[in-house]
């Protein structure tokens, strides 16, 4: 099939483009490399250095007739939409309407969506959550992605066009960006090799349930499936503290400075972990990589990268 991949550039992505081609289709990646690095696009992809907003985003969809659209692309930081809501709604709600729009006049089969289970719900009343779990969320960031699953679905009411919402929690592995504003796994993990201070917010206590990218990757390669449809959580049903990451890490890397507690961000959630049943139930879908191996593995990588 001919794929379009937004946000291609950037970490999970990528990732996923590299299965795709590995499985035989044909990707297009859309990415304006703001947050991602030309480096990550696949050798056998087609690439166009574009923003989601641009105005002739319909004349690509036209002329490349895409089976299936994957969308990745946004601006990922909970803090970043804390301080420019505006600047987080312009990319991760007007965007998703600029891509699912042109998907839907084009003809495109099924849309992939990226979406959150660490944002969408909000704080949790129960542990861990499923998908009919209430929306409150408590970040710019997180009611954008609901917006965005909402517009995904009114055009699939609409249009007919077939789509899958998949809800990760927090992904982590190789390509991850350790100097962006999210992902405190890659962000420790280099700071840690380099010797440098970290800092655990929320004094350490904030809990998160962490997936691993191939984890993930297996989940886009099951939602090609053009028979499946709706929400699903992509989670491991683990919860661990920012301690917990601290201190595996700081084994992993021989660090021995002292922890350095902070305060809470607002926007982010205390805590966050969610059941993957229902799409284990569809698919057949289940995490295979353990925390303490996948940490291992991503420390390893950044060794690589040092
Ligand atoms: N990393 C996580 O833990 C996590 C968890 C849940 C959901 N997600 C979602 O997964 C997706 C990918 O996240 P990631 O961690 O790989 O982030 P990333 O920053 O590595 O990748 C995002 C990519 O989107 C591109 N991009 C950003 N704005 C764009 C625009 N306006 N036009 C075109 N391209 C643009 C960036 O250049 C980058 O390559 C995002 O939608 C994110 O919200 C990530």
């Amino acid at each position: 099939m001919k794929i379009c991949i937004t946000g291609g550039a950037g970490f999970i992505a990528s990732n996923i483009a590299d299965k795709y081609i590995e499985l035989g289709h044909e990707v297009v990646i859309i990415d304006n490399l703001s947050l991602g690095f030309i480096e990550n696009i696949p050798a056998g992809a087609k690439f166009y250095e574009m923003d989601i907003n641009d105005e002739n985003l319909i004349k690509v969809f036209e002329e490349e007739k895409f089976d299936i659209v994957n969308h990745h692309a946004a601006q990922m930081s909970v803090r970043n939409s804390v301080a420019l809501p505006i600047e987080d709604a312009k990319t991760n709600i007007l965007g998703g309407i600029n891509i699912f729009d042109c998907a839907a006049r084009t003809g495109v089969k099924k849309v992939i969506f990226a979406s959150s289970a660490g944002t969408v719900y909000g704080e949790q009343l129960e542990f861990p959550c499923d998908e009919t779990h209430q929306n409150m969320p408590i970040s710019p960031y997180g009611v954008a992605k609901f917006a965005e699953e909402k517009y995904l679905q009114y055009y699939s009411t609409v249009f007919g066009m077939n789509y899958i919402i998949l809800r990760y929690t927090n992904v982590y592995g190789r390509r991850q960006n350790p100097k962006g504003e999210a992902g405190v796994i890659a962000i420790f993990a280099l700071k840690m090799l380099n010797g440098e201070e970290t800092f655990l917010t929320g004094q350490g206590n904030i809990t998160r349930d962490y997936v691993y990218i191939d984890d993930v990757v297996d989940a886009n390669a099951r939602a090609l499936d053009l028979n499946l449809k709706g929400v699903f959580n992509i989670a491991t049903g683990v919860e661990v503290d920012l301690h917990y990451i601290f201190d595996h890490l700081a084994n992993l890397t021989n660090y021995t400075q002292p922890k350095v507690l902070a305060d809470y961000k607002i926007g982010e959630q205390m805590r966050s972990v969610c059941s993957s049943k229902k799409i284990t139930e569809a698919t057949g879908w289940e995490p295979k990589m353990p925390l303490d191996k996948g940490l291992i593995e991503t420390v390893k990588y950044y060794k690589t990268k040092l």
